[in-house]
Parts: C-alpha cells; structure tokens; sequence
C-alpha cells in the first residue's frame, strides 16, 4: 500500500509540517507491519447493509444461513444475497461475463470493507484441474489477479515441479480482500458460492485442488482442520447433481512459515497428478 500524498491544493502546508510527516511516517510504519485498513471506533456491519439492499429490491429468497459449526451460533442470515448471486451467475454464459457479474454484484461486505477491486481468476480456462484458494491478498487485491503474491509464486512453482502449469485454472472462494487478511467468514463463503459453482460449472474441470483449510472446510463443509483433511479424496456435490473429486492441501502461506510441510503438499501434489494421469482419464 502506498502512503505517499502528492501536494494537494490547499493542504501543502500540512503535508510538509511536522505534524503531517509524523503522521505519514506513523502510517507507513504501520502499513509495513502489514496494518494497512483503517477502521474507525464504531463497528459497521456492511453484511448487513449489503443484505439491507438487496431485502429492497424485493428478491425473497428461501432463508439461507451460513453453515456454522456445531455448537456455534448460526451465522447471519444471507438468504437475498445469495439469491441474487444465484440469479447473476446463472446468466453469465461465459467467464468474462461471470467476471463482469462478480464485479458488479453488491450483496458481499468484502467489497465495501477496502478492497480494491474484484479478484477472480487466472490460468487455463479448459485446465482439467481447478484450483481454489482461499481469498485475496494485498498483491491481488492490488493486481487483480489470485496468488500472484509470495505464497503464489510458491504455488506456480509447485505446479511446475509437479507438470502441472497450463493445466490449472486458478480462484478462490470469495473474490474481495478480506481486511487484514483475515480468514473469510462462513457468510462471506457461502454470498460468493454461486459464483464459484458458476465458474465450475463453466470451466468443467475433472478435479478440484482445495488450497488450505479455509477453502476445504467451505467447498466441502466440513469442519475438520486442514492436517486432518489434507491428502485425502473427497466428492463435492454440485446443487445440480454433479460430483466432483476433490483433494484438500496445505496453503503455500502456511508452507512458506512451516518449510518442512513442503514434504506433505509435494506428496499431494503428486495424488492428484497420479489421479489426473491414470490411464484412462483424459487430462
Ligand atoms: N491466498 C489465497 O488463498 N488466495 C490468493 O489469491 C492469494 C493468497
């Protein structure tokens, strides 16, 4: 994030005071600690003013809450914006158009919580495996594009190790940066699903790559951690009746702070390339 404030009509002097250099020194010390969102004392929830919104554009969707594990509190209710990210993604026909839809749609918080744009997706369109993280980061969120930050590059040269570059299509499962980098929450998953089924729907890939515990949990809603689910065959069920196999690994964030998990994402790897290479399977 870029702190520096060109001279501005009338506020010359107090970006050259002191005072103002003070401050700007303050926050670029705090936007190289990686605190780079602002927030001001009284909390603001945007998931519901977003869900407030589309309430007004009359949609009655059946209730839908975000799933929440057992004995937690049930998550906000976010029946309309999922209905209405529903109704967007099933009229994109293609992925530019689902682009287009993702970035116009207004029913996740995320978009309104300092994200700069919307993220959705990068690599091979007709890749037979369809990588899914779990949101963006500040490079992304900077570029427009997932993993493209350090534990991207990680992953793009896992994939190359393990001959899998030009064979992945690569998203996430929500499109807006999650301030600070949190994880998403259950609600924020469940308003963007529509839009990642689309993408599958559009992209058929044979086999999905559930990149860290987050995005596992919600593809698959389960409730295990990423260890126990990593390097294990799962089915992902389509509201349409189609299946999927899918195979949940360790997110290269985690491998660049825990090197020695490289070993157990590697052996991942190489499940799912034995799988998209059996004889038989076309890749
Ligand atoms: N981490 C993710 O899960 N997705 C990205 O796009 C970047 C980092």
């Amino acid at each position: 994030m870029t702190l520096a404030f060109g001279p501005r009509p009338g506020l010359d002097q107090a970006v050259t005071s002191p005072h103002a250099r003070a401050v700007e020194s303050a926050l670029a010390f705090w936007a190289e600690a990686g605190v780079d969102t602002c927030y001001s004392e009284t909390p603001i929830d945007r998931l519901a003013e977003g869900v407030a919104r589309l309430k007004a554009r009359a949609v009655a969707p059946r209730p839908v809450q975000a799933a929440a594990p057992a004995g937690r509190p049930a998550g906000p209710d976010v029946s309309a914006a999922v209905a209405e990210a529903k109704a967007r993604a099933a009229e994109a026909q293609t992925l530019e158009a689902l682009a287009a839809a993702i970035a116009a749609f207004d029913g996740c918080g995320l978009k309104v919580e300092g994200a700069k744009q919307a993220v959705f997706a990068r690599g091979n369109p007709h890749g037979p495996v369809m990588a899914i993280g779990e949101g963006p980061g500040a490079e992304e969120d900077a570029r427009g594009e997932p993993f493209v930050g350090k534990a991207g590059q990680l992953l793009d040269r896992m994939f190359e190790a393990a001959g899998l570059t030009d064979r992945v299509f690569i998203t996430n499962t929500v499109f807006w940066r999650p301030p600070g980098n949190r994880t998403p929450t259950l609600a924020e998953q469940a308003v963007c699903a529509p839009f990642l089924h689309r993408a599958i729907a559009l992209v058929q890939p044979k086999m999905l790559l559930l990149v860290g515990g987050a995005s596992a949990k919600s593809v698959l809603q389960r409730e295990e951690g990423i260890l126990t689910l990593r390097g294990r065959w799962f089915e992902w069920h389509g509201e349409d009746g189609e299946t999927l196999p899918a195979l949940p690994t360790l997110h290269p964030a985690f491998l660049l702070r825990q090197p020695a998990a490289k070993k157990k994402a590697w052996l991942d790897l190489l499940t799912l390339t034995e799988r998209l290479d059996r004889p038989g399977r076309p890749g």
